[in-house]
């Protein structure tokens, strides 16, 4: 069928605004009303004893695994790598036997995710898909799928398939949290409760729409270079952020874990570089505070994503702040990913470019 663009200018306004609804859609598949918490469907390993994962992808599907990677280590309490597809399948990586490899994919032909499932099969690993396209090749060859129910994604530049990636990522840890007694019961109970919340707050969070198109005209537009920083979990939104940015608006960005900017980046930071900071209310709020200071005494703009309550610590600090809801931390990334999706989309539109097809990218990298 036809799909249109739904009264919006591109498909990646359209998508972006969709994800309150899919991001429900795909945990309404997971989440039992009635006991109120997550349930997976029959898997074909025991998610009790899986000694090891492997979570591996490309894009900004990598950097979703690498959300999940946190998320298991931290609540379900089982060691995970992470890598990149066209790396991980050149390596001969040593697995451990009975491990469980998650492939995360929109299009599920990606061709680096397909060789990796392949390899990964040979060295008996349990396969996991967690796929937008059910009738994928990767679908069909993973032993099973976990689907995100984002719907046809047309956008080049993945959002909603990333959106409901991270809600499949977050299920998957309550679930395995849960089967290996990581987690308590109250915790499973906050942790599940949370992710209920995340489509209502993720509609709350567009509303911020015009006010972040107003920064990305005055304050990214006119940039050569910018930077996105955050710890732990908004680290990998970091990667993302600059990532969504470079693709669609090709202004050079780059993403840091906030702890390394001492590391490298600082050296760029000057008056005429935006600095993103990705900074949720958890344990590590103060630390990425410390690094707004740092940006600032260097003449640095930063533009804050936080709560309420860590925009009234930063708002005297920062160029720009930008209010989110107040979450449990866990479901942060979940919904701190839409305003750098509307970031890099409002500020590709100011420039011109093609949002829906920018130049030299393909929806989903069949061919090496
Ligand atoms: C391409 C697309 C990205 C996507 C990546 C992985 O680079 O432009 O949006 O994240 O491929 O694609 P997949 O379909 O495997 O998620």
């Amino acid at each position: 069928a036809m799909i249109g663009k739904g009264g919006h200018r591109h498909f990646m306004a359209k998508e972006i605004f969709e994800q309150p609804q899919v991001i429900g859609d795909t945990l309404s598949a997971m989440f039992n009303p009635t006991a109120r918490t997550i349930t997976l469907p029959d898997l074909p390993f025991d998610p009790a004893t899986v000694p090891r994962i492997t979570m591996i992808a490309c894009g900004t599907a990598s950097l979703a695994g690498m959300v999940g990677k946190y998320w298991l280590e931290r609540h379900a309490g089982i060691p995970v790598d992470w890598d990149l597809a066209s790396e991980f399948r050149y390596r001969e990586p040593v697995m451990t036997e009975g491990g469980l490899a998650v492939f995360i994919s929109q299009s599920g032909e990606t061709a680096d995710t397909l060789a990796a499932l392949r390899y990964c099969k040979q060295q008996g690993q349990y396969c996991l898909g967690i796929v937008n396209a059910p009738e994928s090749t990767i679908a069909r060859e993973a032993h099973a799928v976990l689907p995100t129910l984002a719907g046809p994604e047309i956008g080049v530049a993945s959002t909603k398939a990333f959106t409901t990636q991270l809600v499949v990522l977050a299920c998957l840890t309550i679930a395995l949290g849960k089967a290996r007694g990581a987690l308590d019961h109250e915790t499973e109970a906050r942790l599940s409760g949370a992710l209920t919340e995340v489509p209502s707050r993720a509609a709350e969070v567009l509303n911020h729409d015009e006010r972040i198109r107003a920064i990305a005209e005055e304050t990214f537009v006119p940039a050569r270079d910018v930077l996105y920083l955050g710890r732990g979990t908004s680290y990998p939104l970091a990667l993302e952020g600059a990532l969504k940015l470079k693709e669609i608006s090709y202004i050079h960005a780059e993403g840091y874990a906030a702890g390394e900017m001492k590391h490298g980046p600082i050296a760029l930071i000057d008056e005429h570089v935006p600095v993103v900071v990705i900074a949720p209310s958890d344990d590590l709020f103060e630390k990425t505070a410390s690094n707004v200071q740092e940006v600032v005494a260097r003449g640095g703009k930063a533009v804050v994503f936080a709560d309420d309550a860590g925009v009234g610590r930063l708002k005297d600090l920062a160029l720009e702040t930008i209010a989110l809801p107040a979450v449990d931390p866990f479901v942060a990334p979940i919904l701190y990913a839409i305003p750098v999706q509307l970031l890099a989309y409002h500020t590709a539109v100011a420039k011109g470019t093609d949002v829906d097809q920018p130049r030299n990218l393909a929806k989903a990298v069949t061919v090496e």
